[in-house]
C-alpha cells in the first residue's frame, strides 16, 4: 500500500467501534456494536455492564472492521484509540485491547482526544479550513470552542450542570417513552423528535435559562426540571400513574425541544458575537460546525441555521452516522495527526491513561 493506514478504536461511552481508513480518509472497513437496546432497559448507562460489553465485542467489532478492508495488522501504520474523556471503565477497555495490539503487531500508537475527534470529523467529508466554531452537543458533552488547529482548541464555554442528551434522555424515560409504540428502540433523544413532530410547542411554555449571564456557557437542568414538573402536573391532571403515557405527550416533547433547541441557538449566537468582537475567526465566510449525539436532530439544525443566515457563517454537520459515536471519526483524527506527525507515541510505556 502506498497510503499510510490507521486502525481506529472507540470505546469511550456505550458504542464498541473500529475503522480503517487510508491516508486519503477513505473508509476501508468500519464495525459498530451499539449497546443502546441494553441501556435503554435499564433506564441509563451502568458503567460496569457498559465495560463488560466493551470487553465482550471489543475482538470480534477490530476484527471485522480489519476483515472489511482486507488489511492485514502488519500493514497498519499506527493504531488511533480514544483516550478520554469518558467513562473510565470503559475506556479502559479500548486502551487495553489497544495497547496489546500494538505490542503484538509493533504499532505506533495515536492516543485520541473524543471531542477533538467529533470536532474534526466534518474535515473528512467537505473542506473546512481551521479555524472554525464548533459546537458538541450530545448525550456526555455540551461545549463551543474555536478549532485552531488539529490539536489546538479555544474553549468559549461549556455546559455547568448535564448535556442536552442527556436532559433529552431523562426527559423521554419520565415520560416512559420506551413502551410507546413509535418509539421502541430509539434513544430519548430520537422519540422527543420523533413525537414533537406532531405536537404543538405552543400548548406548554418553559423559560430559557441564562438570559442574564454573558458569556458562553450552557444549562439544562433547570429546563428538565420544568419540563417534569409539568408532567407530573397533567398526571395528576388526567388522574394517571407516572409510566402511562400522557396524551399530551407530543405537546411535551415538542415544547420541551423548542426550549432545548433555542437555548443552544441563544448560546452559539453569543460565541458567533464573541468570536467577532475579538477577530478570532475569519470575516468571511467563517464556519459552524455542530457534530455530537444531539446534532443528529434536525429541528436543532434547522433553529441553528437560522442562527448562522443570520450572522453569514457556514453551517456544517457531519451525516447523522458521523455524528454520533464510532470508529470512523477516531480513524480520521489518527489520519490527519499523522499527516501532521503530530502526537505519535511509538514507545508503549510511554502511555498515560488519564480518563477525565
Ligand atoms: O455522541 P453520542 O452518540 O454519545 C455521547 O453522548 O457521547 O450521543 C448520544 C446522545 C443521546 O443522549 C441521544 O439521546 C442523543 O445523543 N441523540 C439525539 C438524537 N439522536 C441521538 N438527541 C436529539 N435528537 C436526536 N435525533
Ligand atoms: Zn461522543
Amino acid at each position: 500500500f502506498s497510503s499510510r493506514l490507521v486502525l481506529g478504536i472507540e470505546t469511550s461511552c456505550d458504542d464498541t467501534g473500529a475503522a480503517v481508513m487510508d491516508e486519503t480518509g477513505l473508509i476501508l472497513g468500519e464495525s459498530l456494536h451499539s449497546q443502546k437496546g441494553v441501556h435503554l432497559k435499564t433506564g441509563g448507562i451502568i458503567p460496569t455492564v457498559a465495560q463488560r460489553l466493551h470487553r465482550e465485542n471489543i475482538a470480534c467489532v477490530v476484527q471485522e472492521a480489519l476483515n472489511k478492508s482486507g488489511i492485514a495488522p502488519r500493514d497498519l501504520s499506527a493504531i488511533a484509540t480514544t483516550v478520554k474523556p469518558g467513562l473510565a471503565l470503559s475506556l479502559g477497555i479500548g486502551l487495553e485491547y489497544s495497547l496489546n495490539f500494538i505490542q503484538r503487531h509493533k504499532l505506533p500508537f495515536i492516543p485520541i482526544h473524543h471531542m477533538e475527534a467529533h470536532a474534526l470529523t466534518v474535515r473528512m467529508i467537505q473542506s473546512v479550513p481551521f479555524p472554525f466554531l464548533v459546537l458538541l452537543i450530545s448525550g456526555g458533552h455540551c461545549l463551543l470552542a474555536v478549532a485552531r488547529g488539529i490539536d489546538d482548541f479555544l474553549l468559549l464555554g461549556q455546559a455547568l450542570d448535564e448535556a442536552p442528551g442527556d436532559t433529552l434522555d431523562k426527559v423521554a424515560r419520565r415520560l416512559s417513552l420506551v413502551t410507546h409504540p413509535k418509539c421502541s428502540m430509539l434513544s430519548g433523544g430520537q422519540a422527543i423528535e420523533l413525537l414533537a413532530r406532531e405536537g404543538n410547542r405552543l400548548k406548554f411554555h418553559f423559560k430559557s435559562p441564562m438570559g442574564q449571564h454573558y458569556d458562553c456557557n450552557f444549562s439544562f437542568a433547570g429546563i428538565r426540571t420544568q419540563v417534569t414538573q409539568v408532567i407530573s402536573k397533567k398526571e395528576e391532571d388526567e388522574g394517571i400513574q407516572q409510566g402511562t403515557i400522557l396524551s399530551c405527550v407530543s405537546d411535551i416533547a415538542a415544547a420541551a425541544q423548542y426550549t432545548v433547541a433555542s437555548h443552544i441557538a441563544k448560546r452559539t449566537h453569543r460565541a458567533i458575537l464573541f468570536c467577532k468582537a475579538k477577530g478570532l475567526l475569519p470575516q468571511s465566510n467563517p464556519s459552524l460546525v455542530v457534530s455530537g449525539g444531539v446534532a443528529c436532530n434536525q429541528y436543532i439544525r434547522k433553529t441553528l441555521q437560522i442562527v448562522t443566515d443570520a450572522t453569514n457563517y457556514e453551517l456544517h454537520c457531519p451525516p447523522a452516522k458521523l455524528c454520533t459515536d464510532n470508529g470512523v471519526m477516531i480513524a480520521w483524527n489518527g489520519v490527519e495527526k499523522l499527516r501532521e506527525g503530530k502526537g505519535i507515541v511509538t514507545h508503549a510505556s510511554r502511555i498515560r491513561y488519564e480518563p477525565k
